[in-house]
């Protein structure tokens, strides 16, 4: 516990008592090369730490409603769409994961959501079955 304990109360405040950081607003124009190297690492720290919060803040609050639909015609009370099988000329892919921006047709953004989450979802392909 003392190893912990030592970062926290000696090693970061010196670390950050070191750092380059001007008194006022005019002296971050007088930074040197040697100076934005130093402050790099915590500046990537704080970024890091801030974008993994809100990345989980994000996860939680979208969790937490137990909705599907992030933000489709949100403005009605249910989504339905129509396609006429013969306004498809070929095929059609249509989203099942509600994240697409180009709804209903899929967009890929299945895949990034996939990547995210481990999840596994994909459209659904309509096709001509001479067409095949
Ligand atoms: S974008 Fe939703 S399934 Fe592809």
């Amino acid at each position: 516990m003392y190893f912990v304990s030592n970062i926290i109360k000696v090693t970061i405040p010196n670390y950050l008592a070191g750092l380059p950081i001007p008194d006022t607003i005019g002296g971050w124009f007088h930074l040197g090369v040697k100076d934005w190297l130093a402050l790099l690492p915590p500046t990537l720290a704080v970024g890091g730490i801030s974008y993994y919060s809100y990345k989980t803040i994000k996860k939680a609050r979208e969790a937490g409603t137990g909705q599907i639909n992030p933000g489709i015609r949100k403005d009605i009370k249910k989504v339905v769409d129509f396609i006429d099988i013969e306004d498809i000329t070929e095929k059609a892919s249509l989203c099942r994961c509600w994240k697409s921006k180009n709804w209903p047709y899929c967009d890929g953004a299945h895949g990034p959501h996939n990547r995210e989450t481990g999840d596994n979802t994909g459209p659904i392909v309509v096709r001509h079955k001479e067409k095949k």
